[in-house]
């Protein structure tokens, strides 16, 4: 264990004093136990302003240096990477140290054989299947930016993303498995690049051995590959604030925007971070459901876990195939430790009954995480009592792409654990609860904007290619302190609860969208002129889309086209995005200046009909009536 790991309370308290009294020296000492190829010049620069913000200046690294090669001379044996498949009757598939760092060396030699540099960008649309991590880690290895766009996304929304970047490859595969259902893979990525002319190769890994239309001067099979490469690839030396990977996220207005970390800071925090919140000790069996395609992926399936060393579970497939105890039987198929899940899960396999659940043992289980959104109380103590039988501590990690890692976090059986609240923050993370004129609140039993007024080393440094946008978006709405866009309380004993998002984000099943993005999606139909969308609590998903549309002329079948407009939406951006009720209206309730009362929509969607406030600014007070009468 390292030193850097707490596992009391006294040590705990010490290290937030010492983190908050001497920043500096707090992170160098952790810095310290990382292989860096120099040492740093400074440990911190920065400014909230601009925002610029460098950690480990002058540092030179390799993170997977960090995450595989610094393992071999005592781990080079011990399992790295389980990967579980879609089929339970399929077997799993298991990667040392030793096999992880062969199998991330040839795929890095691929790259550079297809002509890929450092700092050049490889986009990544993949299933869970091995092999994405394994081109994760290759694109790190020779200081490639990575860009993992979930494979759930359209063809539309993967264009926008490889194209904003800039991508010169694409990493894919043939086609996926999703539970029951096998669906295309490699087709979308055709699809997509007719309007993407950065791209200048393609590297397609077979996993379900379909027919893939191969273009000539582009595409290239991985397997064929693999014949003409070496199993070494030398680390490329990268500088602490080189770019390690950019990652796209919703945000409340315009297309969603690509989050940069970088390399040392990024390093730093995900292996802290893991280690500290999940208490990770020496040989547990570790396992995250998320998909690599989000940073909870990229954080704490990948780069945390490898970097402690930790052997780390993949799954191919979804919590209820081939029956809502699919997750419990690969606990105790592989005798995982520690569980770190979304609560949509919870709350899905909740409702599934605990039948699917009583037939497991579930005794590995010592630690149970939730991240992504709110989890509330039922479906806390559901996952407490059933899957951790009251004797595992549960985790709710709170946390955002942007800030590269948990911050506010019980720490597992050392820091209070409480209910539907986050906790306390990791020592280092300064959290701030804000009133509406920016002022911060002191004290405890208070609830505000939840921002940041110090860095940490993993925050976000800058949105690709428009920095400005990143300025506006986090550094300007309170000037001092990064903006989270998230409500929180500080209980009376300083616990953080969060409340959820106060901008015009919306969080469906821990998917984030901004509601202008799918509002442009679901114009996109021709018949559609203009719409709304707001998010309405939903009891498995958290939050549900809910879209008010109007059309040109009154649809004859609304059903119809309702199924219409959701086809929109999963071309534009996929079949996450669906929204889960269209209403059909004739006007929107807008003020004189033009601007969509939005609080009526979100009280109509939720179902508070009998109070929705004033409405005597609107231009026409009328369709509030008329909205309320239509509501689905
Ligand atoms: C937003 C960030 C990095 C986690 C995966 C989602 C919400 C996240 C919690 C939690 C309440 C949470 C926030 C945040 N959120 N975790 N434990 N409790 N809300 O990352 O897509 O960047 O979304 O997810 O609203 O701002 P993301």
């Amino acid at each position: 264990m390292k030193p850097f790991q707490y596992t009391s309370m006294q040590a705990y308290e010490a290290a937030v004093e010492q983190a908050n009294s001497q920043p500096e020296q707090f992170w160098s000492e952790i810095a310290d136990h990382f292989v860096w190829r120099k040492k740093w010049d400074r440990v911190l620069d920065w400014n909230f302003t601009e925002p610029e913000i460098s950690w480990f200046n002058g540092g030179q690294l390799n993170i997977t240096e960090n995450c595989i090669d610094r393992h071999l001379p005592t781990r080079a044996d011990q399992v790295a990477l389980v990967w579980e498949p879609n089929d339970p009757k399929e077997q799993a598939a298991r990667y040392t140290y030793r096999e992880l760092h062969m199998k991330v060396c040839e795929m890095a030699n691929i790259l550079k054989r297809n002509g890929v540099k450092k700092g050049d960008r490889v986009c990544l649309y993949m299933p869970m299947i091995p092999e994405l991590s394994f081109a994760v880690l290759a694109c790190a290895r020779i200081g490639a930016i990575h860009s993992v766009v979930f494979a759930g996304f359209s063809a539309n929304s993967l264009a926008d993303r490889i194209n904003d970047a800039a991508c010169t490859v694409v990493i894919t595969a043939d086609a996926m498995n999703r539970g029951p259902k096998q669906m295309p893979v490699k087709r979308v990525v055709d699809e997509a690049l007719e309007t993407c002319p950065s791209v200048g190769c393609v590297i397609v890994v077979s996993r379900l051995g379909w027919p893939v239309m191969m273009h000539p001067q582009r595409d290239v099979w991985y397997h064929r590959e693999l014949q003409f490469v070496e199993s070494y690839c030398e680390p490329e030396v990268m500088d602490s604030e080189d770019m390690l990977f950019i990652l796209y996220t919703s945000g409340s207005t315009g297309k969603p925007k690509g989050v940069v970390h970088t390399c040392g800071g990024y390093m730093v925090y995900a292996e802290y971070s893991f280690r500290n919140v999940f208490q990770y000790q020496d040989n547990d069996l570790y396992w995250c459901t998320a998909d690599i395609g989000w940073i909870t992926g990229h954080t704490y399936i990948l780069y945390g876990p490898l970097l402690a060393g930790a052997t780390t579970l993949m799954f191919e497939g979804v919590p209820t195939y081939p029956d809502p105890g699919r997750f419990w039987q690969v606990c105790d198929k592989h005798g995982v430790n520690v569980f770190y899940t979304a609560p949509t899960a919870i709350r899905s396999l909740m409702q599934s009954g605990i039948d699917h659940v009583l037939p497991y043992s579930l005794h590995s289980l010592k630690v149970l995480g939730s991240v992504g959104e709110p989890i509330n109380e039922e479906a806390w103590h559901w996952y407490s009592t059933h899957v951790g039988k009251g004797r595992c501590p549960v985790v709710d990690t709170w946390w955002q792409t942007e800030t590269g890692g948990i911050m506010i976090s019980t720490l597992a059986g050392v820091t209070p654990m409480k209910p539907a609240h986050a906790g306390l923050p990791l020592p280092g993370i300064q959290p701030v609860l804000l009133d509406s004129d920016g002022k911060e609140l002191q004290g405890n039993d208070v609830e505000g904007y939840l921002c940041v007024k110090f860095p940490w080393p993993s925050m976000i440094r800058t949105t690709y290619g428009d920095h400005e946008r990143c300025r506006i978006n986090y550094f300007a709405t309170y000037l001092g302190y990064y903006f989270t866009g998230d409500g929180a309380k500080r209980d009376e004993n300083g616990l953080y609860r969060i409340i959820g998002r106060v901008d015009d984000v919306i969080n469906v099943s821990g998917h984030r969208f901004g509601t202008a993005e799918i509002e442009n999606a679901i114009n996109q139909n021709k018949a559609v002129v203009e719409s709304a969308v707001v998010g309405y609590p939903h009891d498995i998903k958290g939050q549900g889309i809910y879209a008010y549309v109007i059309c040109a002329e009154k649809p004859e079948n609304e059903d119809w086209l309702r199924d219409e407009i959701t086809e929109t939406v999963v071309e534009q951006i996929g079949r996450i995005a669906k929204p889960d009720k269209i209403q059909f209206v004739s006007g929107l309730p807008k003020t004189r200046s033009g601007k969509i009362m939005r609080r009526i929509l979100r009280k109509v969607a939720e179902g508070e009909l009998s109070n929705l406030g004033d409405t005597s600014t609107l231009l026409d007070p009328n369709i509030v009536d008329e909205i309320v009468a239509g509501k689905q």
